[in-house]
C-alpha cells in the first residue's frame, strides 16, 4: 500500500501519513505525493477543505534521514520544497490532526495549517540544531511570530519536545483530545467547514495570511542553508549517529 493515502469525501481531501514502520517518516517520493495531491485538491472544486493526519501513536517523525543521506534535497524543485511552497499557499483551508511525535517538518508544516487538532500524546519537536541543520519550512520566521522570540528560542535551539498543553499555549494546537479520537475530530470540524461558502472561507484566510511573501522568502533562505549544512561535518555525524544508533558527538565540530 502506498505510504500516503489520500481519500475524497464530502468535499474533505485526507491526506495520511501511512509509514508506521518507519515512524511515518517522510520520503522524497512521499513528498512528491503530498505535493501533487494539494496542487489537486487546490484545483478540484470537490474538495473545500483538506486535513493531514497520521496514526494515533504518531504523525511523523519527520523527514527520512536515510533519504537525506542517499538523495538530499537540491534544487528549489525538489519535491520538499514543492510541498512546502504548496501548503504556504494554499487557499482553502487546512487542517491537521496530531497524535504520538512530530518530529521536524512534522512540526513544522503545522505552521501553514489553519486548524491543528492534537492527542494528548502528542510530542512536538523541532531538533534541527541537534542534527547539525538549520530550521526549515519558514519555521525561523513564524515560530518567534507564532510563540515570542524566547519560547521560539527554546524550541528551535534546544530542539527538545514540548506537548500537547504546551503546544495549546503558545498557540500551535486549538484543542486537545484523546489520542483515539483526534483525526474522528479534525474530520467533523472539517466537514463543517465544508459546508460553509468555499469563497468566505478563502477571502478569510486570503485576509488573515496577508503577503506570504516573506514566508515564501525565508523558505528559500532556510533551503539554502539548510542544503548546504546537510553535506557538512555536524549533519553528518548525526545522521551517521542515527544510522549506528549511537549519541552524536559533536565535541569536534
Ligand atoms: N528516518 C528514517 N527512519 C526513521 C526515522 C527517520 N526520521 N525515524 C524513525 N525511523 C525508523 C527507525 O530507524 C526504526 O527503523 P528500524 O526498525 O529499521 O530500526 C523505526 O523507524 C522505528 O523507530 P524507533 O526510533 O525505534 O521508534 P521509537 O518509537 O523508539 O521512536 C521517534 C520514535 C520518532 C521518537 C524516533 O524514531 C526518532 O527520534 N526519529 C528520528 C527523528 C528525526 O530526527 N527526524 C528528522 C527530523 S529533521
Amino acid at each position: 500500500m502506498s505510504d500516503i493515502l489520500t481519500h475524497i469525501d464530502a468535499g474533505v481531501m485526507t491526506i495520511t501519513f501511512n509509514r508506521l514502520d518507519k515512524k511515518n517518516s517522510i520520503t522524497s517520493s512521499m513528498y512528491a505525493a503530498m505535493a501533487d495531491a494539494v496542487a489537486q485538491a487546490g484545483a478540484d472544486p470537490a474538495v473545500r477543505v483538506v486535513v493531514f493526519q497520521g496514526h494515533e501513536s504518531i504523525f511523523s517523525a519527520g523527514n527520512d534521514i536515510g533519504d537525506f543521506l542517499n538523495q538530499p534535497p537540491s534544487t528549489q524543485e525538489s519535491p520538499v520544497f514543492r510541498f512546502l511552497r504548496g501548503i504556504a499557499t494554499f487557499e482553502k483551508p487546512l487542517l491537521a490532526a496530531v497524535a504520538g511525535p512530530a518530529v521536524g517538518i512534522g512540526t513544522t508544516m503545522l505552521f501553514h495549517c489553519d486548524l491543528v487538532y492534537a492527542g494528548d500524546n502528542a510530542a512536538f519537536s523541532m531538533p534541527f540544531v541537534n542534527l547539525g541543520l538549520c530550521p526549515e519550512a519558514a519555521s525561523s520566521l513564524l515560530a518567534p511570530r507564532m510563540f515570542g522570540y524566547h519560547r521560539a528560542a527554546e524550541a528551535l535551539l534546544m530542539g527538545e519536545p514540548f506537548f500537547a498543553e504546551a503546544a495549546q499555549e503558545v498557540g500551535l494546537v486549538n484543542r486537545v483530545v484523546p489520542p483515539t479520537e483526534v483525526n474522528g475530530y479534525a474530520q467533523a470540524q472539517a466537514r463543517k467547514l465544508a459546508a460553509k461558502p468555499l469563497s468566505s472561507l478563502i477571502a478569510t484566510k486570503r485576509l488573515m495570511k496577508g503577503d506570504q511573501q516573506a514566508v515564501l522568502q525565508k523558505m528559500d533562505e532556510e533551503g539554502q542553508s539548510f542544503g548546504r549544512m546537510l553535506r557538512e561535518p555536524a549533519a553528518k555525524e548525526a545522521f551517521g549517529a542515527f544510522m549506528e544508533k549511537r549519541k552524536p558527538d559533536f565535541s569536534k565540530l
